[in-house]
């Protein structure tokens, strides 16, 4: 085709070769192949209801394009001059039936509708596996904290023991989080669903096309129907990399705990050898090394979807090749978010609570202070800022002496409540042991969404029942897209065979 089916009829000349490696997109389209082809046939079958190509036409095409979609990528010259994965295909056609028919696949259509559709497509897939892959993570919390609803733990508020929680809170903490992550994703889907196709350049075309018919073929939810905006934006795409950057932010401080708890230093749980690795020198090492990535990947999505709004910013409307840039940074966040909830659903199953030494560790530092405080309001008849006040004071006082919350009793509490508010404060010894025991302090917060057994397993029975609604609604998307496919295959063979 000497100067190429492209540039033949405006330039006398081939693009200079590093230009050319530099503009083309071919490495990056791989993921997006089996969409173009699948948009090529919809487009086709369009044409020939709308009376714009022949049947015949049409049969003959759509037999070009079935081969190709059954003999797959490696039946394309990819070579880098073709700029990218939609003149190999349109190529591929013209070389197999010739130009006179093969030249009409391109009525009414552009790259630039089309690789906004193509991306559109894979992506749907795309977001459809992530929103399982974090399904399973919830699914995998829920069994750890079924397993842990009396395992009492540190809670921490500026990473310093604040009060008591259980293994069980804590890990329901990050179902909530990441159930929001799927209903971003969700968002993101719903926002990705929807057709560009019959934009063509930007401005439409005088074709009496039907960009509905096209939309329902590619089981499109509906047409994006502005014609410029739907070949000019990417808000789609950014969705999909903010949400999938919310979800290795949340992720990533999961990550960061399993780092710090499996430290000798806090020695709060156990990471399985199958998710550590060791050193090269020193022997005894074992390093947390998946929780490592999880939360290095995290700033690699970030970047990305940094990266992916500096380059719409500012971006003159309709389509600049700039747009070429922020494909691959969307197929990286989400393989990169796929990939570290996958593995850390593995680490979370495996992973082993050191229940005696999160009980032991609760009970440091007077976590049970604020429950002392609120037992002191219930039996003394003080305000809550005096009950405050005055544990406050026993506790410095103790601190002062070396002495913990084991060694609190009754005299503590008159001495201080004396300097604090003037009158001595008294009550059953009983009663403040009772009061600092972590166990009976966790154990009596039932509250909605509390740590407490009661409140755990409501929220138990709760969280399974939203996980069971995400699962449903992301295996009818999934059925409807796979649907499609298959009817838009057996729609192009009915017209050839
Ligand atoms: N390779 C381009 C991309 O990935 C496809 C659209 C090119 N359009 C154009 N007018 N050069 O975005």
């Amino acid at each position: 085709m000497g100067v190429g089916l492209l540039r033949r009829g405006r330039f006398a000349r081939p693009m200079d070769p590093t230009a050319s490696e530099y503009i083309s997109s071919m490495k990056d389209d791989l993921t997006i192949f089996h969409p173009v082809v699948q948009i090529n046939i919809a487009h086709t079958i369009m044409l020939t209801e709308q009376g714009i190509i022949s049947e015949k036409e049409a049969a003959t095409i759509l037999e070009a394009l079935h081969s190709l979609h059954r003999g797959g990528i490696s039946k394309l010259d990819l070579r880098p001059e073709l700029e990218d994965i939609h003149m190999a295909v349109e190529e591929f056609v013209i070389k197999e039936i010739g130009e006179e028919i093969g030249g009409k696949l391109h009525t009414a259509k552009s790259r630039n509708d089309q690789v906004s559709a193509a991306i559109r497509l894979a992506l749907r897939k795309k977001l459809l596996d992530l929103g399982d892959q974090l399904l399973k993570l919830v699914n995998t919390l829920l069994v750890q904290a079924e397993k842990n609803i009396e395992t009492v733990m540190p809670g921490y508020t500026h990473l310093q023991t604040a009060e008591p929680t259980t293994f069980a809170h804590y890990l329901l903490s990050y179902c909530a989080a990441f159930l929001r992550d799927i209903e971003r994703i969700e968002n993101a889907y719903e926002m990705t669903n929807s057709s560009p196709m019959g934009a063509c350049a930007f401005a439409g075309t005088s074709f009496p096309i039907d960009r509905a018919r096209v939309a329902r073929l590619l089981g499109f939810k509906k047409v994006d129907e502005n014609t410029m905006d739907a070949v000019g934006s990417r808000d789609f795409a950014l969705q999909s990399i903010g949400a999938a950057a919310i979800a290795m932010t949340n992720l990533s401080r999961l990550a960061e705990e399993i780092i710090l708890w499996s430290s000798a230093e806090f020695s709060l749980i156990n990471v399985p050898d199958e998710f550590s690795s060791t050193s090269s020198i020193m022997p005894q090492k074992k390093n947390p090394v998946i929780a490592e990535l999880a939360r290095a990947k995290a700033a690699r999505v970030m970047g990305n979807l940094a990266g992916a709004l500096a380059l719409v910013k500012a971006l003159p409307q309709a389509y600049n090749l700039d747009l070429q840039e922020l494909t691959p940074l969307l197929w990286n966040s989400i393989d990169e978010t796929i990939s570290s909830f996958e593995v850390m659903e593995k680490l979370i199953a495996a992973l082993k609570p050191r229940r005696e030494e999160m009980l032991k560790q609760a009970e440091r530092g007077f976590s049970a202070a604020t429950e002392l405080a609120a037992t002191l309001v219930r039996e003394a008849g003080l305000s809550f800022r005096e009950a405050h006040s005055i544990v406050g004071r026993m506790i410095s006082t103790a601190v002062e002496n070396n002495r913990t919350a084991a060694d609190l009793t009754v005299d503590d509490l008159k001495k201080a409540s004396h300097e604090i508010i003037g009158r001595e404060i008294t009550m059953a010894q009983e009663k403040m042991k009772k009061a600092l025991d972590a166990r009976n302090c966790v154990y009596s917060r039932n509250i909605i969404g509390a740590p407490g057994p009661k409140a755990l397993k409501q929220q138990l029975t709760a969280l399974k029942t939203k996980l069971r609604k995400h699962h449903k609604l992301l295996w009818t998307w999934r059925r409807a897209v796979t649907r499609s496919e298959e009817n838009l295959i057996k729609e192009a063979e009915r017209r050839f065979k």
